[in-house]
């Protein structure tokens, strides 16, 4: 069965909400013809309203970077995932490497923010990928497998068909090394057979998306693989033209 092409920019902490509004009215005019591919944007939190609001009227979604597990109280500089839902999000990132690098977000923590996300009614955008010492120290296989794990563990049958799945190679992120098409069919073949062990129908509709400087020349070919149904792109989702040029890109 044919699965959906899924692109999605990760804005990261860029983009006032002047600018991000001038980038998502030059996206909307890009990209207003593609029907057969699920587009979302990640602004950052400032962003996030005044965005879904001037997406109201396109088939463009919006995405939160990040998202607290608990539902209220006392968590200074924190957002929960009903304030995400009523921000006019869809998705939100949970796990990207920047925050489990950055701002200490563990396995445990990864599990239960899917989780939460779910319960908010958003759906999780769930990020996973070794660094390069993993790699080199041929452990590739092994983290990515305890990362995935982690994030589903909590899930029941109905939330667990409806996410979202990101493999991102920590040393491909932000550095203008981009793994090959093989490696990251590699990787993405793995996941696929484990989200096989715990439930084969829905394995083969969760989009697997690749992130790590992804660009418009090399999309086509990494969208190409068998199980790489998307890109998780970063700097090239801050400007119009090679955003839309990645979306373009896909094959269907
Ligand atoms: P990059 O970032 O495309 O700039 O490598 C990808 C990501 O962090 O999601």
């Amino acid at each position: 069965m044919a699965r959906r092409k899924f692109i999605a920019g990760n804005w990261k902490m860029h983009k006032t909400v002047a600018e991000a509004l001038a980038l998502v009215r030059d996206l909307k005019r890009l990209l207003s013809q593609v029907r057969d591919c699920e587009v979302v944007v990640a602004p950052p939190y400032t962003a996030l309203y005044p965005v879904a609001k001037a997406l109201e009227d396109s088939s463009i979604k919006v995405a939160a970077q990040e998202m607290f597990y608990e539902e209220k109280g006392a968590f200074t500089g924190a957002v929960c995932g009903p304030m995400l839902k009523e921000a006019g999000c869809t998705y939100t990132l949970v796990g990207h490497s920047e925050r489990r690098q950055l701002f200490g977000e563990t396995l445990e923590s990864s599990g239960k923010r899917v989780k939460a996300a779910f319960k908010a009614g958003l759906i999780p955008i769930f990020c996973i990928g070794e660094t390069l010492a993993e790699r080199k120290a041929n452990e590739t296989m092994k983290v990515v497998a305890e990362q995935l794990d982690a994030g589903i563990a909590r899930l029941d049958g109905e939330s667990f068909k409806k996410i979202v799945i990101a493999y991102e190679p920590v040393w491909a992120i932000g550095t203008g090394v981009v793994a090959t098409p093989a490696q990251a069919q590699e990787v993405h073949k793995m996941i696929r057979e484990r989200l096989h062990a715990r439930d084969s129908k829905a394995a083969e509709v969760i989009p697997l998306l690749y992130g790590g400087s992804v660009k418009a020349d090399n999309a086509k070919e990494l969208l190409g693989q068998a199980d790489i149904d998307g890109a998780l792109v970063g700097g090239a989702s801050l400007d119009a033209e090679s955003f839309a040029g990645i979306v373009k890109a896909r094959s269907t």
